[in-house]
């Protein structure tokens, strides 16, 4: 088989729970994944990521574990899991889960051992810490959902370490005995025939062991970083993973690595250094943080995205490799975000599509993306179900903030917007489930759904599925190397990608305007041919253009 193949491949990130259900329990479920293969097939993608399917009270929506070798009997079974496989693998589609080991779940059997007693043989499986004298926790870090990073455990009359909710407690990757027991399990999975790992907060699970305080101005919930992320050990310990388990099989890897700068990817990602294959950045996410963090009433600037992405696209050439994304289970709809999700919907969605499928790396749609799906605003705040949104809200309660605030940051920001169920139909439950659905549909459904895009030749599914196929077709989109057109333009993205002699011009319009674009004197040049529009009637030569709203084209220069 093919090395390297993910590097032509797109990725559809599918989440479990609200796919697709097929039982009526209202939580979409494997059998509803396989039921939409074919759908998944023909949009062209190659790989599907799953998010967690396996056994989990759901306190933070599967990233809590309770058995790594159990599927979440809400999921299925492990036969359902067997089938999902076949049937993906039959239609040539890829599957890859989602690896969770920073923690387990404060329900996994090692944990509760873990607990009983300082001498037992899961004793050291987690980051246990004696009490400051004055009793108060080892450090003064807080915990990504709200609180303190440390709980104390009356019967071993410790604290344990969790950089997630309490219910997450972090799992002592110094002890040699936990990583041989994290290599196994990924191995029975591999052995089962998965294609990879997407690797859940992978640059966090080594802690510095001086266990310094953060700064009294770090912000409090991601305090922990100073001695969490990209931490002394994590090279090692990815290389011993990769060495033991990954060099294995021929399989993909993505980290996810919150706090990781370009030059800390290229350490991740440099074929060179056997560790992962690509990670996910957060640099172009973080674009529209304010005072609140996320959760900031803050729109992003596209000169900021363009330095972000540039970056990423320079630094990476010939070391590493990207992996392109604009949303996912943890981030609200890319077209709100990112476009305009009114009057130019449907133009926006298909701008970004083409901005972040042209580039170099590989691609990642999630669910809904290729429908153009945007964010929700539930009535009531009551309605929002994500650990995330509740302890922020509750938070800018203590704080004080006025209702309107926090009502707007959580419309903007809250995870919950990406994670309302699939819509496959416009009529009532969106053929997502015949039961009640675990979170509100979008009201959007009637109208932005599977069915409705199918029948319009012009809608996002149709574009997104061109984009796949340039991909497929085009080895430039693949290998081509990256650079700027008009670097400075206040409207306009504009790059081109170069192939011997070839060259890709891409070029996106971020206006709500008609804006004039001149073309340098090199691309002027060159007889430039048309490949994809989000309009009707682009000239199909390149040349100067005036460029219509949220307007984006791609040309190929054959010269
Ligand atoms: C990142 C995951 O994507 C997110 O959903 C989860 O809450 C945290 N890691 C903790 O596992």
């Amino acid at each position: 088989m093919e090395k390297n193949w993910w590097k032509k491949s797109v990725v559809y990130q599918v989440y479990p729970q609200s796919f697709k259900d097929t039982t009526g329990s209202g939580m979409g479920d494997l059998n509803g994944i396989i039921e939409k293969l074919p759908y998944l097939a023909d949009l062209g993608i190659d790989v599907i990521w799953l998010n967690p399917i396996y056994q989990s009270p759901l306190v933070d929506n599967g990233y809590d574990i309770s058995d790594y070798f159990k599927i979440n009997p809400e999921y299925g079974t492990i036969d359902d899991f067997k089938q999902l496989l076949k049937e993906a693998h039959r239609l040539g589609i890829r599957i890859i889960m989602d690896l969770v080991v920073n923690h387990t779940s404060d329900q996994h059997e090692w944990f509760k051992k873990s607990c009983a007693s300082r001498e037992n043989a899961y004793a050291d499986f987690y980051i246990w810490k004696d009490p400051k004298a004055d009793g108060s926790p080892p450090t003064n870090w807080g915990s990504t959902f709200g609180g303190p990073a440390w709980t104390y455990v009356e019967s071993r009359g410790q604290y344990y370490l969790h950089l997630f909710a309490k219910e997450q407690p972090d799992l002592n990757w110094e002890n040699p005995k936990v990583r041989e027991t994290i290599y196994d399990m990924m191995k029975f999975w591999f052995e089962l025939g998965i294609d990879g790992f997407r690797m859940d907060v992978i640059s966090l699970i080594s802690k510095r062991q001086d266990w310094p305080d953060a700064p009294n101005d770090a912000v409090y919930t991601k305090s922990y970083y100073i001695g969490a992320s990209n931490g002394p050990r994590v090279h090692e310990f990815l290389h011993e993973m990769n060495q033991k388990v990954l060099s294995q099989y021929n399989v993909m890897t993505v980290g996810e690595t919150a706090n990781t700068n370009s030059d800390q990817a290229i350490l991740y990602t440099d074929p060179k250094r056997e560790e992962l294959n690509m990670v996910f950045h957060f640099d172009h996410m973080h674009l529209d943080y304010g005072p609140y963090g996320k959760f900031s009433d803050v729109r992003f600037k596209m000169s900021d995205l363009r330095d972000v992405m540039t970056e990423w696209q320079s630094k990476l050439e010939g070391r590493g490799w990207n992996s392109l994304y604009w949303s996912n289970h943890d981030q609200p709809r890319a077209v709100t975000r990112f476009g305009n999700d009114t009057k130019y919907r449907v133009e926006s969605a298909k701008m970004l599509g083409t901005l972040l499928h042209m580039m170099k790396g590989t691609p990642y749609i999630y669910q809904g993306e290729e429908l153009g799906m945007r964010n929700v605003r539930f009535d009531s705040l009551d309605r929002y179900k994500d650990i995330e949104t509740i302890g922020v809200k509750n938070d800018f309660e203590a704080k004080g903030l006025p209702e309107s605030y926090i009502q707007k940051s959580i419309f903007l920001k809250s995870r919950d917007n990406a994670r309302t169920p699939m819509p496959w139909n416009g009529r009532e439950k969106s053929g997502f489930t015949t039961g009640t659905p675990w979170i509100n549909f979008s009201p959007d459904n009637e109208t932005i759904n599977v069915e409705n895009c199918l029948e319009d030749k012009d809608s996002v599914y149709y574009h997104y599925k061109a984009l796949i196929r340039l991909r497929k077709e085009l080895p430039i989109v693949v290998d081509g190397t990256y650079e700027l057109i008009n670097p400075t333009d206040s409207d306009v993205y504009g790059y081109m990608r170069r192939l011997e002699r070839q060259k890709l011009v891409v070029i996106c319009s971020f206006s709500e305007h008609k804006v004039n674009y001149l073309l340098p004197e090199e691309l002027k040049r060159d007889a430039g041919k048309l490949l994809l529009s989000n309009y009707q009637d682009t000239k199909k030569e390149l040349g100067n253009l005036e460029l219509r709203p949220y307007e984006a084209v791609i040309y190929l220069i054959e010269a």
